[in-house]
């Protein structure tokens, strides 16, 4: 895909944190779809790695941003409308996280996590949704966790930002709905990403290959294909408001075979 030369698409999607991990799985899978994407990031050394794997497609941009910025999100918002086309999907990846015992949580940490995960992801979806109203057509797909539908250890922070996007994903379904925009929620499980690699130590692996039922951590590939089937208006017309956990089985799971 890298490189690959594209006609302006019909489709236009804004993937946050999309110049690592699970959002770089998803501007690949879009593009492989028909998408043109438009990467917003704020890691400048991803963003650089972005920039050259899709330099001269021009289904592709790739800027710079800080989500929890209002102002700068509206102008990128308003400049991919003008030179990519009308955005129709929104996928919203950037995130942060940290696994800290209760007491060794600071507050600073815990504002700063609700900040990106949170109050980052409405922003973006706002300004996206504001203009998709206005074309009654549109999709949002937040990236929650697991650990904001269960309660496991070190999450005071990760899993109540991730619990609140479940809601807020639920309650921006139930506003838009009747502006033609469809808004949900994918809750992965531990997947192999930059973030994971920075967060997970070997104990922890351990441990949730222990209490996952596939014995496995996922691939961001295998949570791309889930977001673009949430974006896609044909494949899920009528599903809103719903949270998909993909997770080889923890979410459902209740005791476990030690092997
Ligand atoms: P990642 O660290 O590889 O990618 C996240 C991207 O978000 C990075 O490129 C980072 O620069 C960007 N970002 C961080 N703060 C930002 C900000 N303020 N403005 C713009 N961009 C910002 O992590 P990964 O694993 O791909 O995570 C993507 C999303 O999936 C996150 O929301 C994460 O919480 C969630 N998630 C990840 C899981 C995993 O096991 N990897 C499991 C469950 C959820």
């Amino acid at each position: 895909m890298a490189g690959r030369k594209h006609g302006k698409a019909q489709r236009v999607a804004l993937v946050t944190g999309g110049a690592s991990g699970i959002g770089a799985a998803a501007v690949e899978e879009l593009l492989a779809e028909g998408w043109s994407v438009a990467i917003a990031d704020i890691d400048a050394k991803a963003l650089a790695a972005a920039r050259k794997r899709y330099e001269g497609s021009a289904a592709v941009r790739v800027d710079a941003l800080d989500v929890t910025d209002e102002p700068a999100t509206e102008r990128l918002v308003d400049a991919i409308e003008r030179e990519l086309g009308p955005i129709a999907g929104v996928v919203n990846s950037a995130g942060i996280a940290a696994d800290r015992h209760v007491f060794d949580t600071p507050i600073d940490l815990f504002r700063k996590i609700l900040d990106v995960n949170v109050v980052g992801s409405f922003i973006v979806g706002r300004a996206a949704a504001r203009c998709m109203a206005k074309r009654e057509r549109g999709a949002i797909v937040n990236i929650a966790s697991v650990s904001g539908v269960r309660g496991s250890k070190g999450r005071s922070a990760y899993g109540a930002s991730k619990g609140a996007v479940v809601v807020m994903s639920q309650v921006m379904a139930n506003d838009l709905a009747r502006h033609g925009i469809r808004v949900n929620a994918v809750a992965p499980g531990p997947v192999e990403t930059p973030m994971v690699k920075a967060v997970h130590a070997d104990a922890d692996r351990e441990l949730w290959r222990r209490f996952i039922p596939m014995r496995r951590y996922g691939r961001p590939e295998e949570i791309a294909s889930v977001i673009a089937f949430l974006l896609d208006e044909k494949r899920s017309s009528f599903l809103t408001g719903e949270v998909i956990a993909v997770d080889g089985g923890f979410r459902g799971s209740g005791i476990n075979v030690l092997e």
